[in-house]
This record gives C-alpha cells, structure tokens and sequence, in this order.
C-alpha cells in the first residue's frame, strides 16, 4: 500500500524508550535491527532470516524482543542478545497482526489485527489470551500503552480514520482524534512529557497532541 512500515515502527521504539540509552528498534520485514541513537549510529540485526516482520516491542528490563509475522501469522520473542533462539507466543487466531505492545509492568502483550479486526491481550508467553475490542474496529493498525496510568492508545486507518483511547482492562474506550487524520500507522507515547505522537503515512507528518487528543500540532515533517 506504500505506507513506510518501518517507518512508523521506527518512531514507536525511538520516542517509546522513556529511560536508558536511546534504543531504536524497527521491523524490517526480514529482519529486526537496533541501532544506537545516542550517536554511535551504529545498527544491528537483531533477529534475522524472518519472514514478515511488522510490529514490535522491547521488554525493557528483562532485555525480551516481542514482533509480530505477518507471512507467518504469529507473535514471537527472543532474548535480544541470544537471537537465533526465537519462540512462539502466539501461533493461533491471527491473521494481520499489525500492531504490537509490551506492557512490561503489568507484564502482557497488546496486539491489534486488521484483519479479524480485533484488539487483544496475553501473557507474555501467550496463555491467558483475551479479546478486549471486536466491534468498531476496521483497520487498528499502530497500539501505544501508558502502563504506569492504565490506558492504551491505537489507530484505526479504515473508512473514519481515528485515534482511540481506552483502559487496559477494556474500559472507557473512546475517539480522541477523528478530524484531519488519514493513514496513521505509528503511534507512541512519550511517558515522561505525557504526549501522543502519532505519524501520518498520508501526511508524512508526526504530529504531537496531548493525551486527550487536544493541543495537537504538527510535529516533524518525514519522508
Ligand atoms: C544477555 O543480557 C543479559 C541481561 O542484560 C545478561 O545477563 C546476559 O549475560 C547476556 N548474555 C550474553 C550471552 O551476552
Ligand atoms: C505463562 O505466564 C503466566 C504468568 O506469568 C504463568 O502463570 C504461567 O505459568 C505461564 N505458563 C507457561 C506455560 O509458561
């Protein structure tokens, strides 16, 4: 569709990292690298010989690399200085993974699928799995957690583009951003200045709202 994939997914895990050194991580389809932003700028696949790698996320404390397949339809994880020993999480019930989040604190995993159109929750290894939105939903694509205040963020790029908020339990769900909004496929919160970024694939802006969705503003033109 050529919406920049890596893109959006470069700027979940760059803005995402509230602490520690500036850690970019990425899906590249076929592999997953990190590259040191703190000025080394020095990159390294992470995972490799992949399919469909699409979304992922980083398990800060425990070192654990969490992305979704799309080819394969599945969640998998590695220790990201053991790869090579790569593990299913999720093999069943998914067909467009799109979007993927780790709440390390709470110690589960976020995913959406644009395709059963659903948003769901696990474990970290999988068991436990629980679908908390299966209505109104037409392309969730990018999913962003605030763990420390309970709400998790996604975007929804089908026929009403928007930006929904909701606890992480499955309440209080509702729209904070439908209007001039089209493709947004990445999307993260900065924890420590409380603001959602969000790219526009359409736009090829980021724009930074607060968490409400209000003072919203252009934020960075990329390409
Ligand atoms: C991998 O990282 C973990 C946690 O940082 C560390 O304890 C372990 O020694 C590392 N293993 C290797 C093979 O470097
Ligand atoms: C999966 O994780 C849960 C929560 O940490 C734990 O209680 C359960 O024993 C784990 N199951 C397996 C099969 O590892």
């Amino acid at each position: 569709m050529g919406v920049p994939l890596g893109a959006s997914l470069l700027l979940c895990c760059c803005l995402g990292l509230s602490r520690g050194s500036p850690l970019l991580l990425f899906a590249n389809r076929r592999d997953v690298r990190m590259v040191d932003a703190g000025g080394s700028k020095l990159e390294s696949v992470v995972v490799s010989g992949l399919e469909d790698a699409a979304a992922v996320d980083f398990h800060y404390s425990q070192g654990i690399i969490y992305w979704t397949d799309i080819s394969e339809e599945s969640i998998k994880e590695t220790v990201y200085n053991q790869s090579g020993n790569l593990q299913n999480v999720v093999i069943s019930g998914l067909v467009s993974p799109d979007g993927l989040a780790c709440d390390w604190i709470g110690k589960k995993l976020y995913w959406t699928d644009s395709e059963t159109n659903r948003i769901e929750v696990a474990n970290l290894n999988g068991t436990y799995r629980n679908v908390l939105f299966w209505q109104d939903l037409d392309q969730p694509r990018a999913i962003a957690l605030d763990p420390a205040h309970g709400y998790m963020y996604w975007t929804d790029w089908g026929e009403a583009p928007r930006i929904e908020r909701a606890g992480m339990d499955g309440s209080t769900r509702k729209i904070i951003v439908d209007s001039d909004i089209y493709w947004p496929n990445g999307l993260t919160v900065d924890l420590e200045e409380q603001k959602l970024y969000w790219a526009d694939a359409k736009l090829s802006f980021i724009h930074r709202a607060n968490l409400d969705g209000s003072f919203r503003y252009y934020f960075i033109l990329f390409f």
